[in-house]
């Protein structure tokens, strides 16, 4: 239930819409007061009444019924409190018969959400920078695909440049098959990493002449080409399973290579190319933006050309209704260029690009360098804090079943929280311990809450206690805390998706989760009287499920027991 909009569809205000008053209504500081209020001032002018008075009036008109069961005008504001027993009924009803659907809905029905992320380089590490782009474009997707849309995910692949004539000329001069074949995305990285360290002038110029020889088709080149990709697409795969991350396209920059022209074209015929030393170039300086190169001198094109290809060729395919593009900050000119540049063309879908823009990651020993091959591998941040997760598991639960998977698991929804529990524009310094800690605002807190809430149902299912009849009575302050933020969920999960930020769902899993655990301290749950017991279990199995819900939009898994 969406007592905003319930409260707002009650209250008769003139000149302001539903929408408006809905948004105008807060949650007090004090529960005390009321569940939600609404502050007068604003008011004052339009009906030259003083607040109190205003206040005074709209109480006296409004109707309280099954779901407001009290309102009172206090100091101007006109506070509601929602009626407890009706509260506790509707969201047990509702979440008891959505289950793992719960917080979804069909607000996206027919619409398209196309996000480009992750979006690695090929023969490239996948390091600690690809993170972020990489879960926050996953819980993205699976957020709008919960809310009804269909989500279209893009691997926008690096697989377009000369870096691919280098490491060409150095597999040529090092590289052995077998071992690149045993070494795979390591061992590639090794050779680029030895081209660029021992570069002379000639080895330069035959480089640019295998990433030619590539361009034109050469078989040999080409085929080199397509195994350093195979080897890098197996590896990221690898990954991809560990953080339970999906693509629906792999079409990557080289994929546009034959779509440039028509867009080069076009730019040409609507007279906004121009040259300059030259190359060509799209002026934006009367946008305040340097100049979107589009071609250079001698004819190549660029990231963005292959951008604006890419996204033209995304609107006729999939005909979105956004296009996003989970792309760190330091990327920000180039999006604002390339969007400028499609609404110049006249594409009048330009304003439904968006650019998720987030925060850099780094680690807290400050080992983040890219330089010479010193990168730090996701995989070993994978590696270490599941190693990290299984001792302290060990610790905490020597006689816990299936431990390694477990760890699994707890560490690499560490990582992931990590990079989703902050607001996403954020530089985060991720700390293996403070990620591990079961009393912080880890998602270990909320795993460890999910298996107490599993484990109380587990004993109340062996005694054979039925908690689907709930009897309705009127909840105690502990219970109805975290029932109306269970009530809360769909509203949350809309908003993660408008605002395009996950880490609305960590905040609210640690909120409720919260809140959780006071109702599970403070309040007997199998000790109580049946009548009591039965409600309470119902709670605890609405709070599991809304739980779990968050934790699988973040791509995070959840534990039967820990
Ligand atoms: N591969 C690029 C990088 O690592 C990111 C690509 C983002 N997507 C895009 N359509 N430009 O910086």
């Amino acid at each position: 239930m969406d007592y905003r909009a319930y409260i707002a569809g009650r209250l008769h205000i003139e000149g302001m819409s539903a929408e408006e008053i809905a948004a105008a209504i807060a949650v007090p500081p004090d529960p005390a007061m009321g569940d939600y209020a609404l502050p007068c001032f604003k008011f004052a002018k339009i009906f030259r009444k003083s607040p109190a008075l205003i206040a005074e009036a709209l109480r006296d008109a409004f109707v309280c019924d099954g779901v407001i069961g009290e309102v009172s005008a206090v100091n101007g504001y006109l506070n509601f409190k929602v009626c407890r027993a009706g509260l506790a009924r509707d969201v047990l009803a509702r979440i008891g018969a959505e289950g793992a659907r719960y917080g979804s809905s069909e607000e996206g029905r027919g619409k398209t959400v196309c996000l480009d992320y992750s979006s690695v380089n090929i023969a490239k590490p996948f390091h600690i920078g690809h993170l972020s782009t990489t879960v926050i474009g996953g819980a993205l997707y699976r957020i709008y695909a919960f809310l009804g849309y269909r989500s279209v995910g893009i691997n926008h692949l690096g697989d377009y440049g000369t870096q691919f004539g280098k490491l060409i000329s150095a597999y040529k001069r090092w590289g052995k098959r077998e071992e690149v074949e045993r070494g795979g995305i390591h061992a590639i990285n090794d050779l680029y990493v030895r081209f660029n360290e021992e570069a002379t002038e000639e080895m330069e110029a035959e480089a640019r002449e295998y990433f030619r020889l590539i361009e034109s088709g050469d078989k040999e080149a080409n085929d080199l080409f397509e195994w350093f990709k195979s080897l890098t697409l197996a590896y990221v795969q690898t990954i991809y399973d560990r953080l339970h991350i999906k693509f629906d396209s792999y079409a990557g920059e080289r994929f546009y290579t034959d779509k440039m022209a028509p867009v080069v074209e076009a730019l040409c015929e609507k007279g906004l190319l121009k040259e300059s030393n030259g190359a060509r170039i799209v002026d934006l300086e009367p946008y305040g933006m340097p100049p979107c190169l589009i071609l250079r001198s001698d004819g190549a094109s660029l990231y963005a050309t292959r951008d604006l290809a890419a996204a033209i060729y995304r609107k006729q395919t999939y005909d979105f209704y956004k296009c996003l593009y989970v792309v760190a900050y330091q990327q920000n000119l180039h999006f604002k260029q390339v969007f400028k540049v499609l609404e110049l063309m006249g594409y009048e879908w330009a304003k439904d690009l968006v650019h998720v823009a987030y925060g850099m990651v780094s680690l807290e020993d400050g080992a983040m360098s890219t330089r010479k091959g010193k990168v730090v591998w996701l995989e070993d941040v994978l590696s270490r804090c599941v190693e990290k997760a299984r001792a302290v598991l060990e610790e905490k639960n020597p006689a816990l079943e299936n431990k390694d998977a477990v760890a699994e698991t707890v560490g690499v929804g560490a990582v992931v929280f990590g990079a989703l529990c902050n607001n996403k524009i954020k530089d985060i310094t991720f700390s293996y311990d403070k990620a591990l800690n079961f009393d912080g605002e880890t998602s270990v807190y909320l795993q460890y809450t999910c298996a107490r809430a599993a484990s109380v149902l587990a004993k109340a299912r062996e005694a054979g206690i039925s908690f689907t009849d709930v009897p309705a009575g009127e909840p105690c302050a502990q219970e109805f805390e975290l029932l109306k933020s269970l009530a809360d969920f769909p509203a949350v999960v809309h908003e993660a998706g408008e605002k395009y930020e996950p880490s609305l769902i960590s905040r609210y899993a640690l909120d409720c989760a919260k809140l959780f655990n006071k109702f599970y301290l403070e309040c007997k749950i199998m000790q109580a009287e049946p009548d009591v017991r039965a409600f309470r279990l119902a709670v605890t199995r609405a709070a599991l499920t809304t739980l779990t819900n968050a934790l699988t939009l973040l791509g995070i898994g959840v534990p039967e027991k820990m």
